[in-house]
C-alpha cells in the first residue's frame, strides 16, 4: 500500500516530467550526466541479461543501459507522468525492443525472487521510509552473483567544499527552480534539506554495513563531484 512518502515522491516528479530531461543537467551544471554514466559503467552484464532500472524517472538510465549492454531493461517507477515520458523517450530513441516499464514501488516490487542480472537505482531513499526493508525488497529480485548498482547525492565532507554546496543548495537551487515553475520551485526547495536528512540518518558508513548485512559483503562506495553525489555498488552473494 502506498505510503505518505510515495504520495509526497509522486506530487513532486508528476509536477516536473515535462521538463525533467533538460533542467537537473542545467542545474547541476552538467555533472547529473556525469554521474548516471558512471553508474550505469559500474553495472556488470552482457547482452540479454535483465536488467532493473528502478526509479526509472523518464528512462534515462534504462537508455543508456541498453544501448551500452545490449541487455534487456525494465524501468519501474511510482509517478505516472515521468513513465509517459519515458514512454516517448524509448519511443522516440527507437529502443522499444530493448526497454519497457512498469509502474510500482520501490517498497513492493511486481517481480518474483531472483529476476534480475543487475539492478540499478537512483536517488530513492530520499523518499522512502524504511531504508531497511526497501534495500531488502531491491536485493530479494536480484540475481545472487548479480550487481546492484545506486547513485545518491551526498554532502561534501570539506569544509571548503560544504560552504558552497549549502548556499548553493538552500539558495541557488530553489531560486532557480521557482524561475522555471512551481513545480521546479518544490523540489528546489526539498532538495538540499533532504539531502542533509539523509546523509545524518544513514551515515554511508552505515549504509554500506547495512549492504553488507543484507547479502552484498563487497559493496564499495565512490564519491563525485567532491561528495555532491555517491555512487555505491556491490555484488550479491550465493
Ligand atoms: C530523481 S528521479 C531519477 C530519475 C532517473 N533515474 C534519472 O536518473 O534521471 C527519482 C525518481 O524516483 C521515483 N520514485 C521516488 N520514490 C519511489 C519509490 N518508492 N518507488 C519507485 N519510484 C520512486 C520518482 O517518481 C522519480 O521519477
Amino acid at each position: 500500500m502506498a505510503c505518505g512518502s510515495n504520495q509526497h515522491a509522486r506530487r513532486l516528479f508528476d509536477g516536473i516530467a515535462r521538463e525533467y530531461d533538460l533542467v537537473p543537467d542545467l542545474l547541476s551544471f552538467f555533472q547529473y550526466r556525469l554521474w548516471r554514466r558512471y553508474l550505469v559503467s559500474r553495472l556488470d552484464v552482457g547482452p540479454d541479461d535483465q536488467v532493473l532500472d528502478l526509479c526509472t524517472g523518464t528512462a534515462g538510465v534504462a537508455r543508456q543501459v541498453a544501448a551500452r549492454y545490449q541487455s534487456r531493461v525494465v524501468g519501474v517507477d511510482l509517478s505516472t507522468a515521468m513513465l509517459k515520458r519515458a514512454q516517448h523517450n524509448i519511443a522516440r530513441h527507437g529502443q522499444k525492443n530493448r526497454v519497457s516499464l512498469a509502474a510500482g514501488r520501490a517498497e513492493s516490487l511486481p517481480f518474483a525472487d531472483d529476476t534480475f542480472d543487475g539492478v540499478c537505482v537512483t536517488f530513492l531513499f530520499r523518499y522512502v521510509d524504511d531504508t531497511e526493508s526497501t534495500l531488502q525488497e531491491i536485493i530479494r529480485v536480484l540475481k545472487p552473483g548479480g550487481r546492484l548498482v545506486l547513485l545518491e547525492f551526498g554532502v561534501p565532507h570539506f569544509w571548503w567544499a560544504r560552504l558552497p554546496w549549502y548556499a548553493y543548495t538552500r539558495g541557488f537551487l530553489p531560486l532557480a527552480g521557482g524561475a522555471i515553475s512551481r513545480g521546479w520551485w518544490r523540489v528546489g526547495a526539498f532538495l538540499g534539506p533532504s539531502i542533509s536528512r539523509l546523509y545524518q540518518s544513514q551515515p554511508e558508513s552505515k549504509f554500506l554495513d547495512l549492504w553488507g548485512k543484507l547479502g552484498l559483503p563487497d559493496a564499495t562506495l565512490k564519491h563525485l563531484s567532491l561528495g555532491g553525489a555517491v555512487v555505491m555498488w556491490g555484488t550479491k552473494e550465493g
